[in-house]
C-alpha cells in the first residue's frame, strides 16, 4: 500500500485462506485436520485450575453512582493494571440487542458458504468474511472463520460488507456498536481519572470512538487440542476492546502468572480488556495482555469483539503527564497510522509488537 493512506478501513491485507466451517464439516467426516492447523505451542504452558484467582468483575451501575464510584473505579484501575482484563456487568445494553445479535450472527453463520461469500473480504482489505494476519504461505493457520467490518464512525462504513441476510442483522448491528459506544466512552473517562489524568484526556484521543466489530466462528475441531481458534496476541490496533459471547461454549483464555487462564463469561457480562493502545498511552500502568482462543471437540463457538480505536490522526505514546521521575518513558512514540500499518503487516504473535515499541 506504498501510497495508499492508512486509516481504520483500509489497515491492510491477510493471504486468503479456506473456510474453516467448511474445512471442519469435511474432518468431521474424514477425521484428518490438515497439517497447517496442528499447533505444537498450544500446549506449551499449563491452563490454570479452579482456584488459581478470580478475574476481576466490575459493575458499571455503581460506576455511575456517586455513592459507590470511588470504590468501583479503584477496583477497575486494579483490573486494568493487574489483569488487563476483567467482566463487566450491568452495562445497561438493553437485553433485547443483546439478544437480537446473538440471534442474527447464529443465523448468518448457518447460511450456506456461497450466501456467506457474497460478504467476503476484497483482495485489497480486512472487511468483510474471511481471515486476518496471515501474511504467509508457510505460516499456521487458526482454526476460525472471521467478519470484522469498521462500524464507527458511520460515515466509514461500507455498507457492501454488511451482511443482508438476516434481514436485521445490518440494523442489530446498528444498535449495538451505538450501545458500546457508550458503555466504552464511560469506562475511557473512568480509567483516566483512575489514571490520575484528565477524565476527558483519552476521550479525546479516542475521539467521536471509531470502532470495529470482529465476528469470531470457531467450528468444532475433533483433534481440538491440536488446534488454536486464535492465536496468542495482544489487540493491537485499539485501547479498549468489549467481548460478548454468542453461545454458551468456553473458549478465550488469558495470560496470567504464566498460565492460560480460561475465562467463564458470567450471563449478561462483557469481557473487557486493556487493548496496545492504552498500554502505552499509560505509559505501562496499564496492561495489554496476551491471550488466545482454544477449541471445543463437539460445539461451535461464536464471540464479538468490539474494538475502540483512537482517532486516525492520534499520536501514541506515553502521556507526557505519566512520564514522571521513577517511571520514565517506556515506549516509542509514533504516530497512530504508522503502529496500524505495522500491526497489519505482522502475524499475531504474543506480544512481540509492543515489546518492539519498549524504549
Ligand atoms: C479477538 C479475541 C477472543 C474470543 O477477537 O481479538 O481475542 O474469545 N477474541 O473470541
Ligand atoms: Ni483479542
Amino acid at each position: 500500500m506504498a501510497d495508499q493512506k492508512v486509516s481504520i478501513q483500509n489497515i491492510g491485507t491477510s493471504i486468503p485462506v479456506d473456510n474453516v466451517q467448511a474445512l471442519a464439516a469435511s474432518v468431521a467426516d474424514s477425521g484428518a485436520v490438515p497439517p497447517r492447523y496442528i499447533r505444537p505451542e498450544a500446549n506449551a504452558y499449563p491452563v490454570a485450575q479452579d482456584g488459581d484467582g478470580e478475574l476481576p468483575v466490575i459493575d458499571f451501575a455503581r460506576l455511575l453512582d456517586l455513592r459507590f464510584s470511588q470504590e468501583e473505579s479503584a477496583k477497575l484501575h486494579y483490573a486494568c493494571a493487574e489483569w488487563g482484563f476483567f467482566q463487566l456487568l450491568n452495562h445497561q445494553v438493553p437485553e433485547e440487542v443483546i439478544e437480537q445479535m446473538k440471534a442474527d450472527i447464529m443465523e448468518f453463520f448457518k447460511l450456506p458458504l456461497e450466501e456467506k461469500k457474497a460478504f467476503a473480504q476484497g483482495p485489497g482489505g480486512l472487511q468483510g468474511y474471511g481471515q486476518a494476519f496471515v501474511m504467509s504461505e508457510e505460516q499456521k493457520l487458526d482454526w476460525a472463520d472471521v467478519f470484522f467490518v469498521i462500524t464507527r464512525p458511520v460515515h466509514l462504513r461500507e455498507m457492501r460488507f454488511w451482511p443482508t441476510r438476516p434481514p436485521t442483522f445490518r440494523n442489530t448491528l446498528s444498535c449495538y456498536s451505538a450501545e458500546l459506544k457508550r458503555v466504552a466512552s464511560t469506562l475511557m473517562e473512568v480509567i483516566a481519572e483512575a489514571l490520575g489524568i484528565a477524565p476527558d484526556r483519552l476521550l479525546d484521543i479516542f475521539d467521536d470512538m471509531p470502532q470495529g466489530v470482529r465476528i469470531n466462528y470457531y467450528p468444532p475441531c475433533p483433534e481440538a487440542d491440536q488446534v488454536l481458534g486464535l492465536s496468542p496476541h495482544t489487540d493491537g490496533g485499539g485501547g479498549l476492546t468489549l467481548l460478548l459471547q454468542i453461545n454458551d461454549v468456553q473458549g478465550l483464555q488469558i495470560k496470567n502468572n504464566g498460565k492460560w487462564f480460561p475465562v467463564r463469561p458470567l450471563p449478561g457480562a462483557l469481557v473487557v480488556n486493556i487493548g496496545d493502545i492504552l498500554e502505552i498511552l499509560s505509559n505501562g500502568k496499564l496492561n495489554s495482555i496476551e491471550h488466545r482462543a482454544v477449541i471445543n471437540t463437539e460445539k461451535e463457538r461464536l464471540s464479538v469483539a468490539t474494538f475502540l480505536f483512537p482517532s486516525e490522526d492520534a499520536v501514541i505514546g506515553p502521556l507526557p503527564e505519566l512520564v514522571t521521575k521513577g517511571c520514565e518513558e517506556k515506549y516509542k512514540t509514533m504516530s497512530y497510522r504508522d503502529f496500524l500499518k505495522t500491526f497489519y503487516a505482522r502475524k499475531l504473535d504474543g506480544r512481540s509488537l509492543l515489546e518492539s515499541l519498549r524504549l
